[in-house]
Formats: structure tokens, C-alpha cells, sequence
């Protein structure tokens, strides 16, 4: 029997793609929590999973002691940054005492424990960010993920706190994400404002799940060998191997789909200080946060350039018969007409 791994939040972007790529090497346990059960019977076919609120300390308890995971990657949270805005207690609740409950837990009985933090814990001044980069949150998300942080080496000194960059992709659960809504929207040919400041290093969900189950198997090797003793611990940045605007992301995204370029707008993120958003954001959003992941490189994290990770999500069926640039006389970093916002 392979051992056992214990996703929380495997109804979740990211957690659904976890999910999936673990089944080649692990026994598979996920945990959701609004999602209802025949939905998530749905998804997960035949893999033990359990409807848990893990802002529950003893249901928490309780299901580690059921399932003695070999290891967890915690992937359950509240990411919306406006709702964590709106609500801190409950963000509090889940994106902190949740998270450091369960590593306590995982530490008690040396269970590989992966925290999934973000890029957003850096408020975006001092770009690209090593992990010994002092956090500076600027919203109540970032600040509740940057306790986290602390709280989780400090109970366990041995988890591993992966910070990921920007996900792109798609839900496998057909849920929204990010990037879902900005090429349906594109594809729809419906101009989209984007913040051309807002820096990231991105990775798809897919690319970064790879990356966590590597860290999982601890050795990154084909086969899962948690009982290695060189076992990855301490903060670690997945981020892609580019760094690009959110704005210049849409391009390259139009790029590849072959239509008007001028259908991407950019904006600032000082635009929603400034009110000049059709609905401005609760949440203060960083600008340049990107990551510097020189040391899950050199372990042997190995993120495809982003191109090919963008032509995987955008089928050619989807692509208009248009000639394309040259990739390499395209530069996504310098496109064509960028005010350089
Ligand atoms: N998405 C990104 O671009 C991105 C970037 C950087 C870092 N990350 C990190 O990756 C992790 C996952 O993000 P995501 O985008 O996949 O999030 P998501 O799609 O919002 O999924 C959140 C998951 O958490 C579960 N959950 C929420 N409240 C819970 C509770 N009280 N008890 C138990 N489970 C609960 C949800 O279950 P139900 O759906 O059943 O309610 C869902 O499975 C987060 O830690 C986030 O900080 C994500």
C-alpha cells in the first residue's frame, strides 16, 4: 500500500490538482468543507475523503488520529482577499489558528507537513523576494498567512512553509478561477483591465502541484521516499521561472489565442486607492511580488517556461488561424505598445 497523503482543501484550486497528480504514487486523502458530499463523491470517484471544518480544533484532532496521514499538505483556506477583508475573524479562524493547529498536530507525531503560503505575504516594494524576506503584509489575508508562517515553524520546526506564486489554470472541479474568467472573457472578445504593475512569477496549478509533491516525497524522485533523512524543511518559493505583469500575462494570453491585443487594458493597482475602479477592491493589492525560487531550483523544482504552460491551457480549437509572432522576437516582458505601467 502507498502511504498515505492528506490534502486539506482538495476541492480547491490548487487542492483538486494536488489531488490528482497524487494518485499515481500516494494513497490519497482529501478533506473539503462547504463543498457537499455528493459533489465531492462526484469528483474524488473512489478516494477516501471527509467533510471537515478545520477551524474545529477537536474534529481536527480527531481526523488525524483517524487517518495517520504519512504526510499533509495543507491546502484548505479562505483565499478570497476581499471576504478576509470583510470577515478577519473568519479569515483568523481558518488562514491562521487552523493552519497552526494542524502543524501542531502533524508535529506531535513528525508527520511531513506542507503549508501552501503566497506570494502576497511581501507588500510588493522589493521584488523578487527570497524566503528570508521579512514579510510585509498589507492586507488582512497577507498578514493572517504571514502569522501562519510564523506560527507553523514555530510549533514545527521540520514543516515546510511553500510559498507559491500566482496559479493560472482551471479548477477540476469547474470552479472560477483567475485565469478561467480572464480568457473566457477574452475569447468572448470583452475588453479586460489588468494591473500592468502587478508583478508575478507565475506557475500553473498543475506545475505547482508537481512542485509540492516533490517536497511531499521528500528526495525529489520518481517514488515518494517521506523517510529520507535530508527531508526539505523551512520556507521554500515555487515560483515560475519569468516574471510578468498580470497585464502582460492577458497579452501573451491574446498572443496565443491569436486575437486584438487591444483587447487587454492596463491599469494600475494605485487605481483602486485612487477610486478610479468600477468596483474597488477592499483588500490593498501588492504590486511586484515576485519570487525568487533559487532554492527549489537547485532541489530540483523545475517549472516549464510559461509559453508552453499557457499553449497547454488554450486548446488550438480555441485559437484563431492567425500567423503568430516569432516566440523568440516576442518577448512577453517588452510587448508591443506596453506604456510600461
Ligand atoms: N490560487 C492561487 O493563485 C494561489 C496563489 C498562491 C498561494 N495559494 C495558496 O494555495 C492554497 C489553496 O488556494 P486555492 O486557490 O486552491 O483556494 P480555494 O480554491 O479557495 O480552495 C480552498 C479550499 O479550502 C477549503 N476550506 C475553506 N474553508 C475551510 C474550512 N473551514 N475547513 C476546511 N476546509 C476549508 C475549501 O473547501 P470547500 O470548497 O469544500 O468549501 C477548498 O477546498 C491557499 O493556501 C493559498 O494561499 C493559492
Amino acid at each position: 500500500m502507498p502511504p498515505k497523503l492528506l490534502i486539506t482543501g482538495a476541492t480547491g484550486f490548487l487542492g483538486s490538482h494536488i489531488l490528482r497528480a497524487a494518485q499515481e504514487n500516494w494513497h490519497v486523502v482529501g478533506t473539503y468543507h462547504r463543498t457537499t458530499r455528493r459533489q465531492a463523491q462526484y469528483f474524488f470517484g473512489n478516494i477516501d475523503h471527509g467533510r471537515i471544518d478545520l477551524g474545529d480544533y477537536s474534529e481536527t484532532k480527531a481526523m488525524i488520529a483517524d487517518v495517520q496521514p504519512a504526510a499533509v499538505i495543507h491546502a484548505a483556506a479562505i483565499t478570497d482577499l476581499d471576504y478576509c477583508e470583510k470577515y478577519p475573524d473568519e479569515s483568523l479562524r481558518i488562514n491562521l489558528h487552523a493552519a497552526t493547529n494542524l502543524a501542531a498536530l502533524c508535529g506531535d507525531e513528525d508527520i511531513p507537513f506542507l503549508f501552501t503560503s503566497a506570494d502576497l505575504v511581501f507588500d510588493g516594494s522589493n521584488a523578487p523576494y527570497a524566503e528570508d524576506d521579512p514579510p510585509t503584509p498589507i492586507n488582512v489575508f497577507a498578514e493572517h498567512r504571514a502569522l501562519a508562517e510564523e506560527g507553523i515553524l514555530a510549533a514545527y520546526a521540520d514543516a515546510v512553509v511553500a510559498r507559491l506564486p500566482l496559479l493560472i489554470g482551471y479548477s477540476l472541479l469547474g470552479r472560477d478561477s483567475f485565469y478561467r474568467q480572464l480568457v473566457a472573457a477574452l475569447r468572448a472578445e470583452q475588453e479586460v483591465t489588468l494591473f500592468g504593475d502587478a508583478v508575478r512569477s507565475p506557475v500553473s496549478a498543475a506545475v505547482a502541484a508537481q512542485g509540492l509533491l516533490q517536497i511531499a516525497g521528500s528526495g525529489f524522485e520518481d517514488d515518494v521516499n517521506i523517510a529520507e533523512t535530508d527531508r526539505v524543511v523551512g520556507r521554500l518559493h515555487l515560483g515560475g521561472r519569468e516574471q510578468i505583469s498580470i497585464y502582460k500575462l492577458g497579452l501573451l494570453t491574446l498572443r496565443i489565442l491569436g486575437l486584438n491585443e487591444q483587447l487587454a487594458v492596463p491599469i494600475s493597482v494605485l487605481d483602486s486607492y485612487a477610486g478610479l475602479l468600477q468596483t474597488p477592491f477592499l483588500a490593498a493589492r501588492s504590486a511586484n511580488v515576485a519570487l525568487d525560487s533559487t532554492r527549489a531550483y537547485d532541489l530540483g523544482y523545475d517549472p516549464p517556461p510559461l509559453r508552453p504552460q499557457l499553449e497547454e491551457l488554450l486548446p488550438p480549437s480555441w485559437r484563431l488561424q492567425v500567423a503568430e509572432p516569432d516566440p523568440d522576437e516576442s518577448d512577453p516582458e517588452t510587448p508591443e505598445g506596453d506604456d510600461g505601467i
